[in-house]
């Protein structure tokens, strides 16, 4: 048995290209991972099923589970045929706009790999990665990157900034589906706010980072989901600071420098809303 973590992401920036011919968009985003993660446990079993269970009743646990397909398409890839138990120990927000079901799926991959020493290379598991969905690729991997293509297409980015966000996730549900769908021409991006973001994270430079993040999608989902835009307006209020939406949302989330100004956010908004992690770039 062995347990592997599964990290969510955030979008610092997300720019909508185009809409391709397959369904999918060309995108442009820096994606980077943060330490507020599931918990893998994966066992190999003596029969040849399938066993999955979470700490959670809210996810699904058969085919419609991103975990499920990935660890279904690494025993068809590798030819395994042994017995899983996978358990999901759910710590982030489902359907939010995290990449926790992505992340899952990552995780299952990685995992694995070690529990059947199969020893897939990363670029070999991001491959498996990207037939499962766009942000697996970069949940094999984590850390920054800047993912082009519809997400599978990964450029490493190094940097030593480890500022502390505070996650708010309003109760809305958001299809990113429907988002993608609603989003007009006029909002696909004509440059992309990549370029200036990866300089600023590079010099180390937290307060011209947080000017340039940025996500091309907020305005739809805010006009789809109001609530999600009226949450953001409130929150601002409350924190004096900018408030940022990640991927297709509804979570949204303040970037500060150190620990003891996430607390004071945290406190100040946990009055009012269920859901408020606080983490840290990792
Ligand atoms: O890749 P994934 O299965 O996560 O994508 C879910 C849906 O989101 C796609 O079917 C598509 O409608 C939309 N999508 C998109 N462009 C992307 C990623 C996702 O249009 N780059």
């Amino acid at each position: 048995m062995l347990v592997e973590r599964a990290y969510a992401k955030i979008n610092l920036t997300l720019d909508v290209i185009a809409k391709r011919s397959d369904g999918y968009h060309d995108v442009d985003m820096v994606m980077q991972t943060v330490d507020l993660s599931d918990l893998i446990w994966l066992e190999m079993t003596h029969d040849t099923r399938m066993e999955v269970d979470s700490t959670v009743s809210h996810i699904p646990l058969d085919a419609r589970n991103l975990a499920v397909i990935a660890a279904e398409a690494f025993m068809a890839h590798t030819g395994i045929r042994r017995g899983l138990k996978i358990t999901i120990d759910k710590h982030i927000p489902v359907a939010a706009g995290l990449a926790g079901g992505s992340a899952d799926a990552a995780a299952v991959l990685r995992g694995l790999n070690r529990l059947f020493d199969t020893r897939l290379s990363m670029q070999e598991l991001a491959h498996l990665g990207a037939s499962i969905g766009s942000d697996v690729p970069f949940c094999v991997f984590g850390g920054c990157a800047i993912a082009r293509g519809r997400g599978e297409k990964l450029e490493r980015i190094e940097h030593e900034l480890k500022p502390w966000v505070v996650l708010i996730r309003p109760p809305v549900f958001v299809s990113t589906v429907d988002v993608y769908g609603a989003l007009p021409p006029e909002h696909w991006a004509k440059a992309v706010a990549s370029t200036d973001m990866v300089a600023a994270l590079q010099r180390g430079d937290f307060s011209r980072m947080v000017q340039h993040v940025s996500n091309g999608m907020a305005a739809t989902t805010f006009h789809l989901y109001p609530e999600v835009g009226a949450m953001e307006k409130r929150i601002e209020q409350v924190t004096g600071g900018p408030v940022f939406m990640s991927g297709s949302g509804p979570t949204l989330f303040c970037l500060v420098p150190s620990r003891g100004a996430g607390q004071r956010i945290y406190n100040a908004l946990r009055g009012f809303i269920r859901e408020v992690h606080l983490c840290r770039f990792i």
